[in-house]
């Protein structure tokens, strides 16, 4: 099945790819940085770990998860116009209610350009509304993506924490961002890039996961620096055609590498 967030990061392009590349039996699987978690939505693994560290995707999984009625019945009030769009993109999720908070960033995404999140310092969403309204999820949609959460764990932070508990033989696919952080001053991303020190802690936590034999799948951008740190995995590059920072003028195939521990 597909995501039934939009998300101007997923892998949706590359799932063949990674479906491909996954190992053919896993024990417990983890996404730390989920995202619209295509790469789990299309496994629908029995067991799972989700994480992220931005509060509104978390918290739409929860809710997802335990009333995907609710939700949807919220997403379907809201009218999908540019008013619509305007009222409930100014509402502070914190005086939602869970239900309310994950049908407003559905909505959102599903009508923002280019489908991306982004806020002002004071954690305010200010995308402008999109060319259209991108199809909302359906009531099977929803009832799915609930039933495949049903056994999966939803942890709010850094991916570190997401981690916790991973061992031999569970297969971890990690995301991280690698924008290039191009955005207009006073924005904030949380798929902003990588600094040097991020990929440095990274690159520990891959070689801590590869000491445990816990198996690890990385998508990443083509980076020689990066690529020889990753000693004696398999690499594969890739031209992924992406719209960098999320502008459609900045379309290009961005070079992008996927690599593995087994
Ligand atoms: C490239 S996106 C992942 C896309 C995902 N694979 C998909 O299919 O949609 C990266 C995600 O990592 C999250 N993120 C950024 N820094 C993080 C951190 N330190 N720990 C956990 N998640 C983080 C962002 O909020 C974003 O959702």
């Amino acid at each position: 099945m597909n995501s039934i967030l939009r998300w101007a990061g997923s892998k949706r392009k590359l799932l063949n790819v990674l479906q491909n590349r996954a190992p053919v039996s896993f024990g417990k699987y983890y996404e730390p940085f989920a995202g619209s978690a295509a790469l789990y939505f299309k496994l629908q693994p029995k067991h799972a770990v989700l994480g992220d560290i931005n509060p509104e995707i978390i918290s739409m999984y929860r809710a997802v998860k335990s009333s995907p009625r609710e939700v949807l019945d919220y997403i379907e009030s809201i009218p999908t116009t540019k008013e619509g769009y305007l009222t409930v993109r100014a509402l502070e999720p914190k005086n939602l209610s869970e239900n309310q908070r994950a049908a407003r960033l559905i909505f959102i995404m599903k009508a923002c350009f280019n489908g991306v999140y982004r806020t002002n310092r004071a954690g305010a969403f200010n995308v402008p509304l999109g060319s259209r309204f991108y199809r909302l999820p359906s009531k099977e949609e929803i009832d799915e993506a609930s039933r495949v959460l049903s056994n999966t764990v939803l942890r709010l932070g850094d991916y570190s924490k997401a981690l916790d508990g991973a061992e031999a033989g569970d297969f971890v696919y990690l995301d991280p961002p690698y924008s290039d952080g191009n955005r207009f001053r006073g924005e904030y991303s949380y798929d902003g890039a990588f600094s040097v020190d991020d990929r440095d802690r990274f690159l520990k936590t891959c070689a801590d996961l590869t000491t445990k034999k816990v198996k690890i799948l990385v998508s990443f951008k083509l980076e020689e620096s990066f690529i020889t740190k990753l000693k004696g995995w398999n690499v594969q590059k890739l031209d992924v055609p992406r719209s960098v920072a999320g502008f459609a003028s900045s379309r290009v195939a961005a070079a992008e590498i996927i690599a593995t521990n087994y």
